[in-house]
């Protein structure tokens, strides 16, 4: 046992590590597991939680294991218990659009099975209406739940497995689009990107499906570091605006007339704008491989944030500021259509001095814009000690006390999301 807020939970095979080498570790987002069980049924997810549940041993849930903050990465010595082999398509209904899957199936998957089908996944921000709901669930003492009343899915849903492993899922998919439209344009400020973003919707209006925002230095990133060209010169900022819809000639010229009238009133001062295939895929990686481009730049420290839209950008400057010349590079992109702005400081290595002048800060500063400190990546085990920014006392309190009662034994996921 060696986590005060766990008493009752015992460690499957711990090898005794210094607690330097555990923080070291940690940093780095590495586990000392020595077991990793992949169940390909839902059955065998229960018979594993109920031998782990009676002899409380410690279990990390781990899905597709992309994310940023911990929330998969054992800490100890958890068993791992990995969704990878669940994941098998159940049923497609064409007419309906829903998707019946076992819950290890990655996204890659999915959309091209479901690309047959005429349909695709509903995950970008037109599409948010669309509904998805998990068919089973599996508690931590290995009951198995189907189909609740009271939408209880919504407390699987970003628990980060604290609460239950989710194993089969239904999800209402909308019609693959049939036409599609992709947008990369230089922008001077800012203020012109909120200027652009509004005009965006309501020029593109139910057409729009996306729109990202990256900056200057993020773009160098993909540019210097990956060899990717930039179809336009180098600007403060560039944004990715995608619309999707099923008449191409109504699309193109609603993109078309929406760009002319942002270059007249000055806010775009460059772009590009295309339909075909290839070409927007390529815009698409200036953005989508901003991160791996960061993997090039040092030891990054992240931050993946929820802002009110007005003030989506302020944190980068206000880092700069604090930081000056102690970072090699500050920059900030993502997903401005949703408020989720990804913060990201590289340095030439990790010292505890520049953690210290980072944190709380960032996180005092997203609370006093009453923006949230986790938006996509989730609280994990890098951010519980912080939740309280943008949680209330209450909601943290009623947050301990389901965990209490879903999981009495404390063995779903220690440690992660919420504070000891
Ligand atoms: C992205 O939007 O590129 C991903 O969420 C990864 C990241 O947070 O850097
Ligand atoms: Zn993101």
């Amino acid at each position: 046992m060696f986590y005060e807020s766990n008493k009752k939970v015992n460690h499957a095979r711990f090898k005794p590590q210094t607690f330097a080498l555990l923080n070291r570790s940690r940093k780095a987002g590495i586990g000392y597991s020595q077991c990793v069980l992949r169940p390909k049924t839902t059955e065998e997810v229960s018979r594993i939680l109920s031998f782990c549940n009676e002899h409380r041993i410690a279990v990390c849930p781990q899905g597709g294991n992309t994310g940023l903050v911990g929330g998969s990465v054992p800490v100890f010595d958890e068993v791992v218990l990995s969704t990878s082999l669940m994941d098998q398509i159940i049923s497609t209904n064409d007419t309906s659009g829903v998707l019946v899957c076992q819950a290890g199936c990655i996204l890659e998957k999915l959309d091209t099975h479901l690309a047959d089908h005429g349909l695709m996944m509903p995950l970008d921000l037109g599409a948010k209406r669309f509904l998805s709901s998990w068919r089973q669930c599996v508690k931590a003492n290995g009951e198995v739940l189907d189909c609740l009343r009271y939408h209880l899915k919504h407390l699987f849903i970003g628990s980060e497995g604290t609460l239950g492993i989710v194993t089969k899922v239904a999800i209402q998919c909308p019609a693959k689009p049939k036409a599609q439209n992709v947008a990369f344009l230089g922008l001077e400020s800012f203020q012109d990107v909120l200027k652009t973003m509004k005009k965006a919707k309501y020029d593109l209006g139910e057409i729009l499906s996306s729109c990202e925002l990256i900056d200057e230095l993020s773009l160098d990133l993909v540019t210097s570091h990956l060899k990717l060209n930039s179809p336009i010169s180098v600007y403060p900022f560039y944004m990715l605006i995608e619309t999707q819809g099923s008449n191409n000639d109504h699309d193109e010229m609603k993109m078309n007339a929406f760009l002319e009238s942002a270059m007249s009133d000055g806010l775009i001062l460059d772009g590009t704008t295309t339909n075909e295939v290839s070409k927007m895929q390529s815009l698409w990686e200036l953005r989508e491989r901003i991160t791996e481009g960061l993997t090039h730049d040092g030891y990054v420290f992240k931050y993946d944030i929820s802002l009110p839209t007005k003030n989506f950008y302020s944190l980068v400057p206000a880092m700069k500021e604090r930081l000056g010349d102690s970072a090699k590079r500050i920059c900030g992109y993502g997903h401005l259509g949703d408020g989720n702005i990804h913060l990201n400081i590289s340095v030439r290595e990790f010292t505890q001095d520049i953690l210290d002048k980072i944190e709380p800060f960032v996180y005092e500063f997203t609370s006093k814009l009453k923006g949230s400190i986790s938006a996509e990546h989730g609280i994990g085990f890098r951010k519980p000690k912080y939740i309280h920014y943008s949680k209330s006392k209450e909601s943290i309190a009623l947050m301990k006390q389901l965990k209490a009662m879903m999981d009495p034994n404390g063995i779903l996921n220690p440690y992660k999301v919420l504070p000891a």
